[in-house]
């Protein structure tokens, strides 16, 4: 029997939070467009966000202070000419959110609070419902995209839930759409003139991680097997401030706001750490503040460090970070009157499907946006709260590329150096079984803050045993992400691998110049406190 005939759409956006819902509404202004996603729409990490968006709206500030700050927080490896475009429209991009619904937080004076976090020279950051700023965005976007979606109208907008990438169909070198695996498990072929990734990050790679489960790198993935050029991918961010309990609130994430609000880190012995290191103390960069807590607690046998958020008064804590109060105290854990115990976890991929100003990838009918493209804003660190920003204005950007363009318009990202990891080995249909907990408890302790050439050449070569599922055999969204995460982490060390020296998120200990620490870094340890 033949396969059944593909769907058909000019374009088709895979990814459901900033990025692809404002891609899909941006492109079925002049194209029809379907949106898939493989749980629910708002399940992504848009809906985790906290602190907030940055943009250059108060007063005295400017896109080019904003720009100032994403370059110098970068490393110095950002892209000039994407931060300038980031910083520049976003002031837009945040009167579009506006326009489509989003209540940001008001002063008493009526414009729009704003926040401060690490590593920006101002109160920058807009924010939503206190601290659950990404949920309002998203939740906006998605009645603007049902509104769309049931208007019809000139270019419709069909919304298609609970159904997984599986891989991009490629013919004479250009991408023409995707096979995807729908709820009830029958692959389904979708045939586009674009198509538009926004899949997220992969946190799902570490043992800890502010990412939701669905974080898995699939759009990623599939981009690299598809033969796009991926870039950077040795730089993924460690949030700083993640709860360090076990249980349901295991790694949730503490805003970077708590602290521009006041709250200082310590370590087990009550001692602040970060002044020492830096004149910008606990709002230095965010690579910079993880390290540090990397180190403390290697030296402190695993143990987590305390965020003491005290001095803020329970009042305040409640009414200006509402979500972050309810999961602490949840917890256990009463913060206007003892620390909480934080520990950095895997955040944000910097890295990721190398595109054009317009989300074009190296492959013709291919863009992507969000986290899961490299843009170049980010550099070998993001600025806090630059990551919705860039969903909106480059999620905008390659809806409008992709509702407009042709194949034939593609071109300049290929230009340039491609990134070393796309040069693998190929992958064993042979080798040992293992599960996503050891994968993710290897890179964790191998490939995270603080690494080695000798523990990124070990995990290479432990991943290199181990047997890649058969995308062609019929196998469960559970395994198709499995298989993204494999490859994906391989790819991971390759790039770590073939940048020898510590720049930004990526630290080498073995390096001439960097601060020796103990080493093998032990693992975060858990066991409450002995009695004293
Ligand atoms: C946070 O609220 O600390 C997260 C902000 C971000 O990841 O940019």
């Amino acid at each position: 029997a033949g396969q059944p005939a593909p769907l058909r759409t000019e374009v088709l956006v895979v990814g459901s939070g900033i990025a692809g819902l404002t891609a899909a509404l941006t492109a079925a202004e002049r194209s029809d467009v379907l949106l898939v996603t493989k749980g629910e729409l708002a399940e992504g990490a848009t809906c985790r966000a906290q602190g907030g968006i940055a943009g250059a709206v108060g007063p005295g500030d400017s896109p080019a202070a904003h720009a100032r700050d994403t370059l110098a927080a970068g490393a110095g490896l950002g892209d000039a000419e994407a931060v300038q475009v980031l910083c520049a429209q976003g002031p837009a991009a945040i009167a579009e959110l506006l326009a489509r619904g989003v209540v940001f937080d008001r002063a008493e004076d009526g414009s729009c609070a704003l926040g401060l976090e690490g590593a920006h020279d101002r109160p920058r950051i807009l924010h939503a419902g206190g601290d659950a700023t990404g949920r309002a965005i998203e939740h906006a976007l998605i009645r603007a995209a049902r509104a769309r979606a049931a208007e019809g109208a000139r270019g419709g907008l069909t919304l298609l839930e609970d159904t997984a990438l599986v891989d991009l169909q490629v013919a004479q070198g250009q991408v023409v759409g995707a096979e995807l695996l729908a709820a009830d498990g029958s692959r389904v072929r979708v045939r586009a003139r674009s198509t538009v990734l926004a899949t997220g990050g992969a946190g799902q790679l570490f043992a800890h991680t502010t990412n939701p489960a669905v974080a898995t790198g699939d759009g990623l993935a599939a981009a690299w097997r598809a033969g796009a050029a991926l870039e950077d991918l040795e730089f993924f961010q460690f949030h700083p401030t993640a709860l360090a309990v076990k249980g349901p609130h295991a790694s949730f994430l503490v805003s970077e706001a708590v602290r521009g609000e006041g709250a200082l880190l310590r370590d087990a012995q009550g001692r602040r750490f970060l002044p020492a290191l830096d004149p910008r103390g606990e709002l230095a960069p965010r690579d910079v503040v993880a390290r540090a807590i990397a180190h403390v607690m290697a030296a402190q046998g695993g143990r987590p460090v305390l965020l003491d958020a005290t001095a803020i008064g329970a009042e305040r804590l409640r009414r200006r970070f509402p979500t972050i109060d309810a999961a602490v105290r949840a917890a256990g854990i009463d913060w206007g009157r003892e620390p909480v115990p934080v520990t950095p976890a895997a955040h944000y991929w910097m890295g990721g499907i190398r595109t054009d100003l317009d989300g074009r990838t190296t492959l013709p009918g291919l863009h992507a946006a969000g986290e899961c493209a490299r843009t170049g804003v980010h550099g070998a660190n993001r600025l806090a709260s630059n990551s919705l920003l860039e969903g909106a204005v480059f999620g905008a950007r390659a809806g409008a590329a992709a509702a407009t363009s042709t194949p034939a318009d593609h071109g300049s990202p290929a230009a340039g150096p491609t990134g070393a990891g796309e040069e693998l080995p190929p992958r064993t249909a042979t080798g040992r079984a293992w599960s996503r907990t050891e994968l993710q408890e290897l890179l964790w302790s191998h490939a995270g803050l603080l690494r080695s050439g000798t523990a990124l050449e070990e995990a290479a070569a432990e991943l290199a045993t181990w047997r890649a599922p058969d995308p062609a055999a019929h196998i469960t969204a559970r395994e198709l992400e499995d298989r993204n995460l494999l490859d994906l982490a391989r790819l991971l060390l390759a790039h770590a691998l073939a940048r020898p020296g510590s720049v930004g998120a990526h630290h080498r200990l073995d390096e001439p110049g960097t601060t020796a620490a103990p080493h093998p870094v032990p693992s975060l340890d858990l066991t409450p406190e002995a009695p004293a």
